[in-house]
């Protein structure tokens, strides 16, 4: 028996133990998220994805989808308060979009510009965080991590090598290398590892290319993220 809900006033058909976000998806309803990719178990942590479920706020990514449940998204609410989380994001770390390597194809730019928030109204920390070059063929820009913890996820659950963890609480929250000195070089970490190729944001980029495409002709520049998805989808192009 297939079984529905409700999104936005669409009726959305599901599969017992989907998600929220799952279903969404598979009817080809964007829903914003940053920590999510569907080729790992939910996170649940960037809370971009949240939507309201009879009322109730509920990360989408990791909330399954029962019948008859009412949910909205794309209220004037909702999006409000994913550009306060946005903008907190901008804010905690050191985002330098126009000079990104990975602008116009990152999905924390692409997601601002799809809430249409502008400018942070907050205060910028102005975190001191450091680059990790030490690795032969990808670098590491902590200023731009957005703790989605993708890399984490991928390099232990796909790669087999569990390069990465989140250490630290609160504002002190951060990503590490589990080498003994910290570095990515002193890992057995590869550019072709899934972990080097999912971080939606220009936080683990590889060296000796860049600017490929120029900005103004990236997946984001071309289309908003709520028509072609996640760039990890889109990597070859
Ligand atoms: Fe996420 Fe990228 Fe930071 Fe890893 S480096 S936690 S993938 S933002
Ligand atoms: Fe659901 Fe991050 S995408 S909490």
């Amino acid at each position: 028996m297939i079984r529905h809900f409700t999104l936005d006033g669409k009726k959305i058909p599901f599969r017992e133990g989907q998600t929220i976000m799952e279903a969404a998806q598979d009817a080809g309803i964007y829903i914003p998220h940053l920590c999510y990719n569907p080729e790992f178990v939910p996170h649940g942590s960037c809370r971009v994805c949240t939507v309201k479920a009879n009322g109730r706020i509920v990360a989408s990514c990791t909330t399954p989808a029962t019948e008859e449940m009412q949910v909205e998204n794309e209220t004037e609410e909702l999006q409000g308060n994913r550009r306060e989380l946005l903008q907190m994001l901008f804010v905690e770390g050191n985002h330098v979009c126009p000079g990104c390597e990975k602008s116009g194809a990152c999905q924390l730019q692409a997601v601002a510009y799809y809430t249409g928030m502008l400018a942070p109204e907050f205060t910028y920390f102005y975190p001191m965080r450091t680059v990790d070059s030490s690795h032969p063929d990808v670098a590491i820009d902590y200023n731009r991590c957005i703790l989605c913890e993708l890399c984490v996820r991928a390099s232990r659950d796909e790669d087999g090598k569990n390069i990465f963890s989140i250490d630290g609480r609160g504002i002190n929250t951060h990503l590490t290398v589990n080498s003994a000195s910290g570095k990515l070089g002193d890992t057995d970490f590869d550019v072709h590892d899934k972990a080097a190729q999912v971080c939606p944001v220009g936080a683990i980029l590889p060296k000796h290319e860049g600017y490929n495409i120029p900005i103004g002709q990236r997946l984001y520049d071309r289309k908003p993220i709520s028509v072609v998805g996640d760039v990890a989808d889109h990597q070859e192009e």
